[in-house]
């Protein structure tokens, strides 16, 4: 960088050498280029502030302070602008010391999905239920009360409606309470089928609406129910089942427990119980603990269950004369919280990621 004759400093204007200032530093491209603009600027023997100020005596005395101040500012100008060139340049020389791939950086893992926990354990239902010669089958969520009721012994009127309250829609439609209305639809379809009927083997997977809302219910669950209809279909062949598959779905050693109980469509009822999958049973943790899961009592319910009546068997078109059948049902969501130690029912359905996280494990 050439030094400025102070002559031409001295017939410029000196807001001009504000222009100058940034041309020269827009050229600076490396340590010797600064070193040199700082000279050219700041060098006490020739910079050209030195310069400046030894004008200061040919200047009139009038104009005096308004060019003493303008130099000021000139030379804050010079060193605000050395200051920022410098620190670009030790960025710039940082960036290129970095090798462009830093293989010491921590990797970074894929966010993957996860499986909502009812879909895990409907899917296993449906595992165990496929292994023992069950179908699958879907109906809709929107169904009628002759469906949902009627064809299942509970008629208009009937005291069991109550304690399946449901979402009403015009026209005799409603949510449906269960899924066995599924079942329903199953037998129909078959016993239209050329040379179908008996023997029915399905499991019905679905969503469920009810007017319950607690700790452990939730206005929409989530159920599979299941049917079997053959001749000489025995009470015996429910627990039978129903026990390979609980001993499937928990742990090996799960005990089962028929406890004699009411529903409309099936004669005799039974709610199932089983062995607390926690303590197996003795309602204790550790030997000490009394187990939370059970309540201490050593036994869960989970099922509903029964012999299909007559009635909803004759009304489907199968003659009751020659064949009968089983059916059950369970909550998902129940199933899910007591496998996963889920408390509250409403944390299924809260989409909060940390729950698929930690039951993804
Ligand atoms: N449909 C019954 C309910 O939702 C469950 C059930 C199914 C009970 C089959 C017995 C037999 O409560």
């Amino acid at each position: 960088m050439s030094e400025t004759p102070i002559d031409e400093v001295a017939a410029g204007d000196l807001e001009a050498l504000h222009e100058r200032l940034e041309r020269e530093a827009g050229e600076v491209s490396d340590r010797a280029g600064w070193e040199a603009l700082r000279l050219a600027w700041l060098g006490r023997k020739r910079g050209r502030l030195k310069a400046l100020m030894g004008r200061m005596k040919e200047i009139p005395p009038a104009e005096r302070r308004a060019y003493g101040q303008a130099v000021n500012r000139l030379k804050q100008a010079v060193e605000a602008r050395l200051e920022a060139l410098a620190a670009a340049l030790e960025d710039e020389a940082a960036a290129a010391a970095r090798p462009a791939l830093d293989v010491t950086l921590p990797g970074r893992r894929p966010r993957l999905g996860a499986l909502h926990p009812v879909t895990r354990v409907s899917r296993a239902v449906e595992a165990i239920f496929t292994e023992l010669g069950y179908s699958v089958a879907e109906g809709p969520e929107i169904e009628d009360e002759e469906h949902n009721f009627t064809l299942l012994n509970m008629p208009p009127g009937h005291p069991a409606r109550d304690t399946q309250d449901t979402l009403f829609l015009d026209g005799g439609l409603l949510l449906r309470t269960h899924t066995s209305p599924v079942q329903i639809r199953t037998m129909r379809a078959r016993i239209e089928q050329q040379g179908g009927g008996p023997p029915i083997r399905v499991i019905c997977p679905g969503r469920v609406y009810r007017n319950d809302n607690d700790l452990r219910h939730s206005p929409m669950f989530h159920q599979v129910e299941g049917l079997a209809v053959a001749e000489g279909i025995t009470l015996g062949d429910l627990k039978g089942t129903l026990e390979a598959f609980v001993k499937r779905l928990f742990r090996p050693d799960t005990g089962v427990r028929l406890r004699p109980s009411y529903f409309p469509f099936t004669e005799p009822s039974a709610e199932v119980d089983i062995t607390c999958p926690f303590c197996a049973g003795s309602g204790e943790i550790d030997g000490a603990a009394a187990c939370g899961t059970c309540s201490a009592t050593g036994w869960i319910e989970i099922l509903g269950s029964g012999m299909v009546d007559p009635r909803v068997l004759a009304a489907c078109g199968v003659d009751p004369s020659r064949y009968s059948g089983f059916a059950f049902g369970l909550g998902l969501d129940r199933v899910a919280m007591i496998r996963y130690g889920i408390p509250n029912i409403r944390l299924l359905f809260d989409n909060d990621e940390r729950l698929l996280r930690q039951v993804r494990g």
